[in-house]
């Protein structure tokens, strides 16, 4: 799939910072876990790429994904990947470069997690494609530091950060919604977040498990989103 740069720094204003302190306390539960080593932010990428369509009768399914630091993007281009495997036409891209929505027939949509949310312009995505989107399956991910320990109590958590969403639109229902573990590298917060999250004891790493990503894309999004 053919990659882009759109290097990006996440900065907090004062008011952020209260929001972000006050989210983290109650959003986050995480430590005691360890990932590979993550490269830093000389290297954000942000995947996009498409692959089949060269058949007329293949179904075309659209993944955008909402990205600070690049992690969600990896995720939405394996799970472009698999579906291709399976002879799917899957276009990658980012929130912000979809169009043609209602050329697709089927469309899953992901967002990293930031202080407890899916990113606004994913939950905005869902909002005003809404009338296009409750034609066709649609499928949810997510990408988040909750998951990299990945206990009962943490899947519970990360799946409650999709209820704004399943609440604001209530009339998309999703065929899946997957919950994934994200990436943390220090070296590309502010000082302040990094402070915040050190102290929560977020460990650093990639805690992205392809495995567990690629089986989502099998089972539901292929079984019943395209299939
Ligand atoms: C300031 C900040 C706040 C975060 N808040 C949460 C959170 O509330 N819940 C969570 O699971 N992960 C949280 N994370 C971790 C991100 O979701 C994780 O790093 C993810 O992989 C980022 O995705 P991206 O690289 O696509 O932007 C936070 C990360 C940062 C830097």
């Amino acid at each position: 799939m053919m990659v882009v740069n759109d290097s990006k720094i996440w900065r907090v204003s004062r008011r952020d910072f209260l929001v972000l302190s006050a989210g983290l306390i109650t959003a986050m539960t995480l430590g005691g876990a360890s990932g590979a080593r993550i490269s830093h932010a000389a290297d954000i990428k942000f995947p996009e790429g498409k692959c089949g369509g060269e058949k007329n009768m293949e179904k075309r399914v659209l993944i955008a994904y909402a990205s600070k630091y690049g992690s969600t993007g990896g995720v939405a281009d394996a799970i472009g990947k698999e579906l291709c495997s399976k002879g799917v036409a899957a276009d990658v891209v980012l929130i912000k470069n979809a169009n043609n929505i209602s050329s697709y027939q089927g469309v899953i949509i992901g967002s990293a997690i930031y202080m407890g949310k899916w990113m606004s312009e994913a939950v905005d995505f869902v909002k005003e494609n809404k009338d296009i989107l409750c034609k066709v399956p649609v499928a949810y991910f997510l990408v988040g530091m909750t998951l990299a320990r990945p206990t009962e109590e943490n899947r519970a958590k990360a799946l409650s950060y999709m209820d704004p969403i399943l609440k604001a639109v209530p009339e998309i229902k999703p065929v899946g919604i997957g919950t994934f573990a994200g990436t943390m590298d220090y070296n590309n917060l502010s000082w302040i977040n990094k402070k915040i999250l050190k102290s929560k004891g977020t460990p650093e790493g990639d805690f992205r498990d392809w495995n567990e990503i690629r089986a989502w894309a099998r089972e539901p999004v292929y079984a019943k989103l395209v299939r």
